[in-house]
């Protein structure tokens, strides 16, 4: 168990939308806390309200009851404490590589020498030295997630939120990804919320795991995951390993199943 202070609370957080004549509750008196510098990954089925759960702790939406607390405040809107990498690629088309990232420190009030000079250091960071100043349909889908990495570090977020961000790759790419992922956070921890449809790829990264269940989300599960960093591909074919991806895609199924 991770013994420091929460960084992020939810508090019975609800949320419904308007669907046609209807109102759908998507979340439902969620709560639970997480830890200062701790990786957090949710799993859920799809629909089940995980990318409105961030787009709420990010402040891009407000919930109808509950809150969020950042270090004890509540979330009012959006801030330059989170950053988000969202789900797809949500890249200006427009704009560079560099203007991409550097879109984000724009809203910081930074010397545009001192703007420059961050966007290049995660570039590089990410892998993508030498596509400066590509646009995104000159770069693969890998390299467009890697923008997006990019840009979301170097605002310098205390708190990380990643919806499904590997999801629309290739399964070498993602595992090369996630990997990359691990290594930044190795040097640069940050507290983090990551969402996915993937057992394997939250066990491979999180301290903890939470499984939502079909809307309205609710917390179906939570697991500790009990290995240490870093860590290393071999992980993935260990007993241990199995096992608590046997634990979560039982409770998955028995979910879908009810
Ligand atoms: N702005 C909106 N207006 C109305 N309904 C919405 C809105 N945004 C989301 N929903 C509904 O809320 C539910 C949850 O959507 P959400 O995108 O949060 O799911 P998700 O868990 O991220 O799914 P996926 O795994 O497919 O990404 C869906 O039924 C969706 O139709
Ligand atoms: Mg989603």
């Amino acid at each position: 168990m991770i013994e420091r202070s929460p960084k992020l609370e939810v508090r019975n957080l609800t949320k419904r939308f308007r669907q046609g004549k209807n109102e759908i509750v998507v979340i439902d008196g969620l709560t639970f806390a997480i830890a200062d510098l701790e990786f957090l990954a949710i799993i859920g089925p799809s629909g089940c309200g995980k990318s409105t759960f961030l787009r709420i702790v990010d402040g891009l939406i407000p919930p109808d009851s509950g809150e969020i607390l950042l270090d004890g405040t509540p979330v009012k809107g959006p801030g330059k404490g989170r950053g988000m990498i969202f789900q797809g690629f949500d890249l200006f088309p427009w704009r560079t590589t560099l203007a991409n990232v550097e879109f984000g420190l724009e809203m910081l009030d930074l010397p545009r020498s001192e703007r420059l000079e961050r966007s290049r250091y995660y570039i590089e960071l990410v892998g993508l030295r030498g596509f400066e100043q590509a646009y995104p349909h000159q770069l693969s889908g890998g390299m467009q997630q890697r923008v997006g990495i990019a840009r979301a570090l170097a605002i310098h977020p205390e708190v990380l939120l990643m919806d499904e961000p590997f999801g629309a790759l290739d399964v070498q790419t993602r595992d090369l990804l996630q990997d990359e992922l691990l290594r930044i956070l190795e040097r640069d921890r940050k507290t983090s919320l990551f969402v996915t449809h993937s057992i394997e790829e939250a066990i491979y990264l999180a301290d903890r795991i939470v499984v939502l269940s079909a809307r309205p989300a609710k917390i179906e599960m939570t697991i500790d995951v009990p290995f240490p960093r870093p860590r290393t591909d071999e992980l993935k074919t260990s007993p241990d390993f199995l096992e608590i991806r046997q634990r979560i895609w039982e409770t998955l199924k028995r979910d879908a199943r009810s």
